[in-house]
């Protein structure tokens, strides 16, 4: 009797408890999921997130790049976010022919540094988040210790100059609603980069030449496509405090290398019988002048978000996996 009742007993405990937890499931299903816009959907970056939103259930994307939203027209930028509720606005548009950018200054300037700004009032003006991607090459100076958010910025050449403004109009027009994260070497089995560079030169030829007076950390953009998103949830799941979302970031995978020991790693991962000869930066000269160092202090970003980084060996082995 006592074990038929108590038995009566679990099983309504069972379909209250169950109940609570389908209205919980409810709700979090009416809550509107928040809105991601990206532009510049097409590059690099873009496609790893176009990628990534094809696995997420927690937000809806919209992918622009300059057919639909050329970020270069401050009219079209507004009446988009008019038309366009945006939680968060994830700017992968840039003008990136580093060198090309010599001879063509004005659009470099217009996409680098316009467009963030546009985006950026936007933002501000339609209370929007917004992650803004940035460069190493804005810090060039003599250091050689890894660069920390507050260093000394020393930008060269126009594609540096002008993305250094663009963080700056961006910064200053959208103050604690805005994120700046510069990273470095970026690459992908997506658009054009020194890993596919690498690639087609080396079934083209036996030797190469690469410089190794240039120090730096190469970053897979599948691997900044997540942080971006894991910087967006855990701001929207209130396990970072937003007050952290704002200002200079860095990220780029761990470790530390030169483009002639990423040129051996990619040959040695893909058993490419390629004879790779080091060779210093004045005896390849290019218009527009890299860093010789650009070491990225990421403890900002880890302590902040907690996030957790791949070494750069890691990372280029499993993109090399889809190439
Ligand atoms: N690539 C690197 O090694 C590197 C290193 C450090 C930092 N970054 C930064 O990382 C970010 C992403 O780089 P990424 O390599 O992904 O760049 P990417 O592959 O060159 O992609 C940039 C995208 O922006 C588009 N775009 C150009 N002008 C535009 C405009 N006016 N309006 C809207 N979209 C426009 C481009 O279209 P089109 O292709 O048609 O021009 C392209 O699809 C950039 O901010 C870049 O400065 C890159």
């Amino acid at each position: 009797m006592f074990s038929l009742l108590f038995n009566a007993l679990v099983g309504i405990a069972q379909i209250l408890n169950e109940g609570q937890s389908i209205r919980k499931n409810q709700e979090k299903m009416k809550k509107k999921r928040p809105t991601i816009l990206v532009t510049g959907g097409n590059g690099q970056v873009g496609m790893e997130l176009q990628k990534l939103a094809t696995l997420s259930t927690e937000f809806d994307f919209i992918f622009v790049d300059i057919d639909e939203l050329d970020i270069t027209d401050a009219v079209a930028v507004n009446s988009f976010f008019k038309k366009n509720p945006i939680d968060y606005c994830i700017n992968c548009a840039a003008y990136t022919a580093v060198d090309m950018a010599e001879s063509e200054t004005n659009l470099a300037w217009k996409v680098n540094t316009i467009g963030p700004e546009n985006l950026s009032v936007a933002c501000a003006a339609h209370k929007s988040l917004m992650l803004h991607i940035s460069t190493d090459y804005v810090y060039h100076t003599q250091q050689t210790k890894p660069y920390i958010e507050t260093d000394f910025t020393n930008p060269q050449g126009t594609y540096a100059r002008t993305k250094l403004n663009g963080d700056e109009a961006v910064l200053k027009n959208h103050p604690g609603g805005a994120l700046v994260l510069r990273t470095s070497w970026v690459y992908s089995s997506f658009g054009n980069n020194f890993v596919k560079t690498m690639l087609r030169l080396g079934a083209e030829k036996e030797e190469l030449s690469i410089i190794y007076d240039q120090i730096g950390t190469p970053t897979y953009a599948r691997d900044l496509a997540q942080v971006l998103l894991d910087i967006i949830q855990k701001t929207e799941d209130q396990v970072v405090d937003k007050k952290y979302f704002t200002g200079v970031y860095h990220f780029s995978n761990e470790g530390v290398t030169s483009w002639y020991d990423f040129a051996v790693a990619i040959f040695d991962f893909k058993k490419m019988p390629i004879k790779v000869n080091p060779i210093e930066t004045k005896d390849y000269p290019t218009p527009a002048k890299r860093p010789p160092y650009s070491l990225l202090n990421k403890a900002k970003i880890k302590n902040n978000y907690g996030i957790n980084i791949a070494h750069w060996q890691h990372s280029l082995r499993e993109c090399l996996e889809l190439l």
